[in-house]
């Protein structure tokens, strides 16, 4: 049966903490540089909107749970969290305004892995994902056959498009285009749901890509990762990014890291970025030098004009996050900047934002 024991009452506590620590840390909530110090497990990492889920997933692996099973615990409170708009519930939604999200499980004791994409309905799919990773032989199941395959391991459906999501889809295809029939209303950027949307991601781009990853080592070093999204905003129905995908999205292997990425989804795929980490930091790399390594390959691997700059940079946004089986932890970004950042959460310490490396500054 599926896990619904992550309450909203869960949610506001751990958020609200998490909170106070963040202020403690500064207005940005990060610190500036990997603390040094004794590699104490267990330990998470995850991208920075995943502070209260490292702190949930190292709890829980403290308390004896297998590291899959805290990632993906850790992972229920953005995916509950109607202000996180990239994740779960209230996720921004496809271009004709449905909510499909995307996850995938992968467990580096035993080589297993569970995912689905396109899944409509269902507030946690990375529940889902653990449970096609237990229950079938299989990996991958997409869209109305990874809802079948929920209904029948006992998951509720639910409307997943919060009323500020939907006002942000709408804005978004009103302005999108001259050519169709969708007129913008001018009162309509005055909408406060409008405003909080642009104030937290900008009105330039208008289609954020989020994401949580989020990679759990052991107290004996057990290896398991979770990522879980609801993809690029205002996708092509169907369109299934790097999130879902092992060895894109997220890879573990038990007596190596663990390994997953945010940003742009296409890039990720493209150069196979939590597989090539994961490769990296057994030819002996730092889990934050293998970040870097591999995203230098997403640069390499850019070429189409759209997705350079004029100095033939990408301009896309990715991050990858590693963490190896001795407990070190590093993360990386192609751009520095407010977003490229990542926490992390060990044994007996609060969790912290720390800043990403990153390969390039606008
Ligand atoms: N990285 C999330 C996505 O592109 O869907």
């Amino acid at each position: 049966m599926p896990d619904h024991s992550i309450t909203r009452r869960d949610l506001i506590a751990a958020t609200a903490k998490v909170a106070a620590v963040a202020a403690v840390a500064g207005p940005a909530g990060a610190q500036s540089a990997k603390p040094a110090g004794a590699l104490v497990r267990p330990v998470a990492i995850s991208s920075m909107n995943g502070l209260a889920a490292v702190k949930v997933a190292v709890d829980k692996m403290a308390a004896g749970v297998p590291p899959v099973e805290a990632a993906v615990a850790g992972v229920a409170l953005p995916e509950a969290d109607p202000d996180d708009i990239t994740v779960g519930y209230g996720g921004l939604p496809n271009e004709e305004g449905v909510v499909q999200l995307d996850a995938a499980v992968m467990d580096g004791v035993t080589m297993r892995a569970g995912a689905v994409a396109a899944l409509e309905r269902i507030k946690h799919p990375a529940q889902v994902a653990l449970a096609v990773m237990r229950g079938t032989n299989r990996i991958l199941l997409v869209g109305d056959g990874a809802l079948r395959f929920a209904r029948a391991h006992g998951f509720l459906e639910e409307n997943l498009l919060t009323e500020r999501s939907r006002k942000i889809w709408l804005y978004w295809k009103e302005n999108a285009s001259q050519k169709d029939d969708w007129l913008p209303d001018p009162g309509e950027v005055d909408d406060p749901d409008i405003q909080w949307f642009i104030k937290k991601y900008g009105d330039a781009i208008f289609r954020p890509t989020g994401t949580i990853h989020l990679s759990a080592c052991g107290p004996a070093g057990q290896l398991g990762c979770c990522t879980t999204t609801s993809g690029l905003a205002f996708k092509i129905p169907g369109r299934v990014g790097d999130s879902p995908l092992i060895g894109c999205g997220l890879y573990c292997e038990g007596e190596v890291g663990s390994s997953g990425g945010t940003g742009h989804g296409e890039s990720n795929i493209i150069s196979v970025g939590a597989h090539t980490v994961v490769e990296l930091m057994r030819q002996g790399k730092a889990p934050e030098a293998a970040c870097l390594a591999a995203l230098e390959r997403v640069v390499r691997n850019t070429k189409l004009d759209y997705l350079r700059d004029e100095k033939g940079r990408p301009k896309n946004n990715l991050l990858l996050y590693a963490l190896n089986r001795a407990g070190d932890v590093g993360s990386a970004a192609l751009w520095a900047g407010e977003r490229s950042k990542y926490a992390v959460c060990r044994a007996g310490s609060e969790p912290q934002l720390l800043e990403c490396a990153c390969l390039f500054k606008r």
